[in-house]
């Protein structure tokens, strides 16, 4: 049976260089707040209760954290005031007092560790037999990270920068800070660190010399890019970049091809099937889920939406918690609001605009309408500059359209409104009653051609400028 483990994420720092009103933690990286990626890595471990460790704005980061993770197995304790990282991880020891087990410590500013490398530690530990294990890295300038200080290759202890030795700051291998505690140790060791230090706080790395003295620390080595931490917005952004590049080679090795991965945005958690190809600057984002086969253009931006099989989605349209259904054609420039639901072959065109609105097999808005509150039957045809008139000023009304209606060119549709199967509405019209299937409703007011009107205007135009007033003088100098 493998031993239970629990996770404590240091989510307290200020973040002074951020130069920032919201707490460091919270900065998001691609869609999600920083501290988000620790938790979930904890979580896919297997850890739980996971405990975030919070202090500046506490409330607000709790806050984000629960909202990310309404499910998860979610502890938060309060470090008050700032005094090191032994006593980040000691204030979360009531929180753990139930707990009994491992211990998976992490920085709630370090993104983009990795599951794999989490499991490595996970199975260095076990093989070890020890009370501690750590994730060292070997970073290009060690300059300010604690040293690992080895005896006959084996971890003795952890020595920071500031309190290091010039020959102790010739070692490469670093501290990452992520660690592996067995909670009988854990609690008991850090009670009893002090911080009479260079910089005069309590540090979480003594527990490695306490550690050593009752059995071997083990270590896995790490990349130093996935150890990297975040410390203003240069960083930030220099982390979301490595994650992008990471997410999106996923994707390509999974079968999706990518025709520019430089600027490709997928957020993790989205879903692309095999054989879909995505333009430059397309954004996939939220819990979206692309099917295979689907072709999404250049500059699209895709938000919590699915999207199913065979679909073309055309450059620079917009969906926002859409549904769309299999071989539809979308865009270039269509926009689909919460609550568009497309089922199979619909066609929306250019500057044609959805929202709470279901489509039926086959329909087509090919372009400039707006389409809100409406319920479509299939095979529909809906013409240019076609509007549902769905708002009265307080509320909100539905209009409906049957299966095979025909609906002509500049047509408004005051809702609540109903245009029976088969039905036709011609051009020009407001539809303000219900039109029953099978009919025909216009309601223009009927054509009339004035013979020789354009001829009889330009003379009375004629005369009155012989009479020359300089009012119409000015008026033509416009
Ligand atoms: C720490 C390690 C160092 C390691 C480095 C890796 C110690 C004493 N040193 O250094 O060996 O090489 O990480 O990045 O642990 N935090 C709190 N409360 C505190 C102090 C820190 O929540 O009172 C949080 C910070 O917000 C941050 C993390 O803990 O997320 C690490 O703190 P930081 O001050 O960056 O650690 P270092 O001193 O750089
Ligand atoms: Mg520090």
């Amino acid at each position: 049976m493998t031993a239970s483990l629990a996770a404590v994420v240091l989510c307290a720092g200020k973040g002074t260089r951020m130069k920032s009103e919201k707490a460091k933690v919270l900065h998001p990286i691609l869609g999600k707040p920083l501290c988000a990626y620790p938790l979930m890595r904890a979580l896919e471990l297997g850890a739980s209760p996971v405990v975030s460790v919070v202090g500046h704005q506490a409330e607000e980061v709790e806050r984000s954290i629960r909202a990310h993770f309404p499910t998860a197995p979610l502890r938060f304790a309060l470090q008050k005031e700032q005094r090191g990282t032994a006593d980040a991880v000691r204030s979360a020891e009531s929180a753990l007092k139930d707990f009994n087990g491992r211990v998976l410590i992490l920085y709630g500013d370090v993104p983009l560790v990795r599951s794999e490398t989490l499991a490595a530690l996970a199975a260095a530990h076990e093989k070890g037999g020890g009370v501690l294990s750590l994730v060292s890295t070997v970073p290009a300038d060690p300059t300010g990270y604690g040293r690992v200080i080895r005896e006959m290759g084996k971890v003795v202890r952890i020595v920071e920068h500031k309190d290091a030795t010039p020959e102790q700051r010739q070692v490469r291998e670093c501290n990452a800070g992520i660690y592996l505690v067995e909670s009988s140790f854990l609690w008991k060791a850090l009670a009893n660190i002090r911080s009479s230090n260079a910089q005069g706080e309590f540090y979480l790395t003594d527990l490695v010399e306490m550690a050593a003295a009752q059995g071997p620390v083990a270590s896995i080595e790490a990349e130093f890019g996935e150890t990297a931490g975040v410390n203003d917005r240069v960083e930030l952004a220099a982390r979301a970049k490595e994650l992008q590049s990471r997410i999106n080679t996923w994707h390509m090795r999974n079968g999706v091809t990518l025709a520019d991965p430089a600027t490709t945005y997928i957020e993790e958690g989205v879903a692309i099937g095999s054989d879909t190809e995505l333009g430059p600057m397309v954004t996939l984002s939220g819990a979206t889920v692309v099917g295979r086969n689907v072709s999404i253009g250049q500059g699209c931006v895709v938000h919590a939406s699915s999207v199913a099989d065979g679909t073309t989605v055309k450059p620079y349209t917009v969906l926002e918690e859409a549904r769309v259904g299999e071989r539809c054609i979308l865009g270039p420039f269509s926009r689909l609001r919460p609550g568009t639901d497309l089922a199979e072959e619909v066609h929306l065109g250019n500057f044609v605009e959805t929202k709470k609105a279901r489509l039926g097999r086959g329909s087509k808005a090919n372009h400039l309408a707006y389409l809100g509150d409406a319920k479509i039957g299939s095979k529909v045809n809906v013409g240019a500059g076609t509007i549902t008139c769905n708002y009265d000023g307080v509320s909100k009304h539905v209009t409906e359209l049957g299966d095979g209606v025909f609906i002509g060119s500049d047509t408004q549709l005051v809702a609540p409104v109903k245009v029976g199967d088969g039905a036709y509405v011609g051009a020009g019209t407001t539809v303000t009653k219900d039109v029953p299937s099978g009919s025909l409703a216009v309601s223009r007011t009927p054509q009339v051609n004035l013979e020789g009107w354009v001829e009889r205007k330009k003379a009375r135009m004629a005369k009155s400028s012989e009479t020359g007033s300089s009012k119409s003088d000015k008026a033509s100098a416009g």
